[in-house]
């Protein structure tokens, strides 16, 4: 007997909260920021609506528990496609940004891009970057910071048409938990580089060489991990090896899913890397504007999870 994936991960929209975004998105005032951060006014303003709604509520602890709760994954898949369906992509975009406020201070962290950042699909470039079309290995988002996003949340605005480019997350601290003693000594040095740091705010500082293990608690600290830092690695440094040993078991953990229109997955880069599978073949024959196509935000932890 096979056995469906567990989708205990998906929050659904209950219907009157769908309603309720849809009356109140177009009174509400749109996501000016402060230094790259959704103003406190804003802010404010979006949060009287969670106020008001106990629908609302239940959908925050709900994501608050899947994410939050380090004996979990640290993800979720919120189903937001009716406010797209229903609102049309401008407003559907600016309700999930109110719905997101309830999780986190929304954060650009990209000064040359909008609140959501598009990530589209361009062949031209390297196919393991955010809009390549290859395997995108696991990773948490601005890794080379002192303080990374602490959630990570990406809207799928066009799935791929070719049907692939599934989505791969992974718990971090389960993994480093399964590491030897002497793996962990190598990853809590400070030795680590990723890219480059400019025209970022809201994210502190370059972090430069960085430790993939700062020994805070989940709830202050990250597993700096990338991938994508491996290419650039000697592989006889024992310091990679224990890189690669943590990517195995990351990998071996993955949890893997489509997001289909409208799926806005939430990441916790506490707890949990995030990754993409390459997308479908024949991508040369699929017009730009028909390729899959993303929106990203990040979120700034409020402190507010006892409400
Ligand atoms: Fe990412």
């Amino acid at each position: 007997m096979t056995v469906p994936p567990s989708t205990t991960f998906r929050v659904p929209l209950p219907d009157p909260l769908i309603e309720l975004l849809g009356a109140k998105v177009i009174g509400l005032p749109s996501a000016e920021l402060d230094r790259g951060l959704l103003r406190g006014d804003v802010s404010a303003a979006y949060d009287r609506v969670r106020a008001e709604s106990a629908d609302a509520q239940i959908v925050v602890r709900r994501c608050r528990a899947l994410l939050d709760d380090p004996d979990d994954d640290g993800f979720a898949v919120i189903e937001a496609g009716p406010l797209l369906d229903h609102y049309g992509l401008d407003d559907g975009r600016k309700a999930a940004t109110v719905l997101l406020s309830w999780l986190g201070r929304p954060l650009r962290a990209f000064d040359k891009w909008p609140l959501w950042k598009p990530l589209g699909t361009n062949l031209a470039i390297d196919p393991m970057r955010a809009t390549g079309s290859g395997y995108n290995p696991l990773h948490i988002d601005v890794v080379n910071a002192t303080e990374p996003p602490d959630y990570s949340a990406l809207l799928c605005v066009r799935p791929d048409p070719q049907g692939e480019g599934y989505s791969i997350v992974s718990q971090l601290r389960r993994a480093v938990d399964r590491l030897s003693e002497g793996e962990r000594a190598f990853l809590a040095e400070p030795v680590f580089h990723d890219g480059a740091f400019h025209d970022l705010t809201g994210v502190g500082t370059e972090y430069d060489p960085f430790p993939v293990l700062d020994g805070l608690l989940p709830a202050e600290g990250f597993v700096r991990f990338t991938a994508k830092m491996l290419p650039a690695m000697d592989f006889r440094d024992p310091h990679t090896s224990a890189v690669r040993a943590l990517e195995r078991e990351l990998i071996a953990e993955q949890k893997r899913f489509l997001l289909g229109f409208g799926d806005l997955v939430v990441v916790n880069q506490h707890l949990c890397v995030h990754g993409r599978e390459a997308l479908g073949p024949g991508q040369e024959g699929v017009p730009e504007e028909r390729r899959r196509l993303l929106w990203q935000m990040f979120l700034r932890a409020t402190g507010a999870d006892a409400r």
